[in-house]
C-alpha cells in the first residue's frame, strides 16, 4: 500500500495515487480519459482515446500528445470501445502503479479481439522501462513511445498500422515541447498546468524518474508566459508551473543575455495578470532559495503554498536516499518559508521503510513531522525500483509488515496535524477561486484557498472562475466548509506597484 490521504475529500482522494513529478493527482482522476466536445472530430475520421496515470506531469503530457494527434487529424474520444487508437500514458514510480497499468492493458486486449484494427500504445515512464517486455514477450501493445518522443507518435502509429512493431523511447537533452499548445481536454476551464521543464538530474537513490524521463532541461520562458497569457484570455484563473524540481529552472534569455532562474520565471508569470493565480510544484529542499520565497511574498497572486518533499526525518536515511540535504538543512528551509511567507501552507512527501531504516530513524521522521506540522502529506512505503541506485546499492531489508506499520503511524500523525491545521482556520475568511460543483452536493461549489486547501460553500449564483471570500465554519481533516461573505477582490494595486517598480 502507498497512500496520500486518509479521508474522502472534495478531490475524491480516499487513498493512493501514483506520483511522479510530482504532486499526485486525485485518485478519482487516475485513468481519466481526455476529451472535449470540440475535439471529438478530426480531419482523418479517426478517433484517439488517451488514458493517463501518475503525476500531474503525465496528465500535462497527455495534453501535449492530444495536441500532436489532433494536428495529425485525430478526433479525441472518451470511449475506448469506439477508438481507433488507444493510448495509456503510464507511470513507473512504484510497483503498484505498473501492476495496475498491466491489468488495464489486458482489458484492452479483449477490446482488440473485438476490433483487431485498433492500435494500442503505451506512452510515458513504463514505455522507457519495459519496452521490450511489453512489445515482444507479452505482445500487449503495438506502439511504445517514451516521454521525449511524442512528436514521432503519428509516424509510429503509421508504422504499427503497416504491421510493424513501432518503438521510440529515445530520451532527449533538448525536447521541451516548448511551442506546442496543449489541448486542455478534461479541464474545468479555470485551472491548468503548464510544464516548465522536463527530466530530473537529482538521482535520489529510490527514484526511477531520472531513468524514465532523462536529463533535466528548462523550457523557453517566453513560451511559458505566452501559454499563461493565452489561458488567462480564455478564462482560466489559475496556472500551476510544473517540473520535477522547479527550483533548478534555468534558461538563458537571448534578449538580455541573462540566465533566468525560477524566481524570475515566477515573477514573469505573476505579472501576466493580477487575477491569474500562480502555483508551482515540486520544490526541492536543496535548491529552494530565499529569492523564490521573497518573490512569493511580493506578488499577491502567487499562492502561498509549497510542496517540499522531505522523504525522511533522519540525516543518515537522507544520505542513503542521496537527497543531498540533511535534517538541519531541511528545517532551516522550513524556517525560511515561515520567515518570508508566514501564512504559507506546507505539504510534503514521506517514504516509510527505506533500505536500512531503523526504528529510531523512523521515530525521527515522526518527530520532524511534529516539528513542522504539515498541512498535508503524500505518504508511501518504499517500493524498490529496478535499475535505481538504491536497488543496486542497498538491500530492501525492512520487512513489508514493518513498512506498513511505520506508514500507518505516519498517516495517523498526519491525520491529526491536517485536522488541527483545518481547525485553526475556523472563523477565518479565505479568498477562494470557484472551480466546480462539489462532488457531494449539487447545492454546493468548491475551490481552493491560497494555501491549497479545498473549500466547500453554498452555490448561490457563483460561477467557476470567480473569486469569493469564504468564512470557514466547519471542517474535516481534508476539507474546509463555509459560506461566501463577499466577492473576492485581488490586491491589484500591489501587483501594479511591483510592475512599475
Ligand atoms: N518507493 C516509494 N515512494 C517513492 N517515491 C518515489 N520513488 C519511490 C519509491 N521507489 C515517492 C517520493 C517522491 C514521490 C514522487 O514518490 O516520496 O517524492
Ligand atoms: Fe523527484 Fe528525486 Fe525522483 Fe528527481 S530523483 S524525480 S527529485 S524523487
Amino acid at each position: 500500500m502507498y497512500t496520500r490521504d486518509f479521508n474522502v475529500d472534495e478531490t475524491g482522494a480516499t487513498h493512493p495515487l501514483e506520483q511522479g513529478g510530482h504532486q499526485p493527482l486525485e485518485d478519482a482522476l487516475q485513468g481519466q480519459a481526455l476529451a472535449a466536445a470540440a475535439l471529438a472530430v478530426g480531419s482523418n475520421g479517426r478517433l484517439a482515446y488517451i488514458e493517463s496515470y501518475g503525476c500531474q506531469m503525465n496528465f500535462s503530457d497527455s495534453e501535449i500528445v492530444a495536441s500532436i494527434l489532433h494536428e495529425a487529424g485525430y478526433g479525441i474520444t472518451t470511449e475506448a470501445a469506439g477508438a481507433d487508437l488507444i493510448l495509456l500514458n503510464t507511470c513507473s514510480i512504484r510497483d503498484k502503479a505498473e501492476q495496475r497499468i498491466r491489468t488495464r492493458l489486458r482489458e484492452f486486449q479483449g477490446l482488440k479481439q473485438a476490433r483487431p484494427e485498433a492500435t494500442i500504445g503505451i506512452l510515458g515512464c513504463m514505455a522507457e522501462r519495459l519496452k521490450a517486455q511489453l512489445l515482444e514477450e507479452e505482445k500487449l501493445v503495438d506502439v511504445v513511445c517514451g516521454p521525449d518522443a511524442y512528436r514521432s507518435l503519428p509516424g509510429l502509429i503509421a508504422e504499427a498500422e503497416s504491421g510493424q512493431k513501432a518503438v521510440n523511447v529515445l530520451l532527449s537533452r533538448e525536447e521541451t515541447y516548448a511551442e506546442i499548445s496543449p489541448l486542455r481536454l478534461d479541464s474545468n476551464g479555470v485551472t491548468a498546468f503548464i510544464s516548465i521543464m522536463r527530466g530530473c538530474d537529482n538521482m535520489c537513490s529510490f527514484c526511477v524518474v531520472p531513468f524514465t524521463r532523462g536529463r533535466e532541461r528548462s523550457r523557453n520562458a517566453f513560451t511559458i508566459e505566452a501559454e499563461a497569457r493565452d489561458l488567462y484570455q480564455r478564462g482560466y484563473r489559475e496556472v500551476t508551473l510544473l517540473g520535477q524540481n522547479v527550483d533548478s529552472y534555468k534558461w538563458l534569455n537571448p534578449e538580455t543575455g541573462q540566465t533566468e532562474r525560477f524566481d524570475a520565471l515566477l515573477a514573469r508569470v505573476a505579472l501576466v495578470h493580477p487575477d491569474l493565480r500562480v502555483r508551482f510544484s515540486t520544490s526541492h529542499p536543496k535548491d529552494m532559495t530565499d529569492q523564490v520565497l521573497q518573490t512569493m511574498a511580493r506578488y499577491p497572486n502567487i499562492c502561498k503554498y509549497i510542496h517540499l518533499p522531505v522523504q525522511s526525518g533522519h540525516s543518515d536515511v537522507l544520505e542513503r536516499m542521496n537527497r543531498t540535504y540533511d535534517r538541519e538543512w531541511y528545517l532551516d528551509r522550513i524556517a525560511a518559508i515561515r520567515r518570508w511567507v508566514p501564512d504559507c501552507g506546507i505539504s510534503t512527501d514521506i517514504i516509510a521503510g527505506f533500505c536500512g531504516e531503523t526504528e529510531s530513524e523512523h521515530q525521527d521522521t515522526l518527530r520532524l513531522m511534529q516539528e513542522v506540522q504539515y498541512e498535508m502529506a503524500y505518504m508511501f512505503y518504499y517500493s524498490e525500483r529496478p535499475g535505481t541506485l538504491a536497488a543496486r546499492k542497498y538491500p530492501d531489508d525492512v520487512p513489508l509488515e514493518v513498512k506498513k506499520r511505520r506508514l500507518n503511524e505516519i498517516i495517523a500523525l498526519q491525520s491529526e496535524h491536517s485536522l488541527a491545521s483545518n481547525r485553526r482556520d475556523l472563523g477565518k475568511v479565505f479568498r477562494v477561486l470557484v472551480e466546480k460543483e462539489s462532488r457531494r452536493s449539487a447545492a454546493h461549489l468548491c475551490g481552493r484557498n491560497d494555501q491549497n486547501k479545498m473549500v466547500v460553500f453554498g452555490r448561490e449564483d457563483w460561477k467557476p472562475g470567480q473569486y469569493v471570500n469564504v468564512l470557514i465554519e466547519d471542517c474535516t481533516s481534508a476539507t474546509l466548509i463555509g459560506r461566501v461573505v463577499s466577492p473576492g477582490q485581488m490586491e491589484s494595486v500591489a501587483v501594479a506597484a511591483v510592475q512599475t517598480a
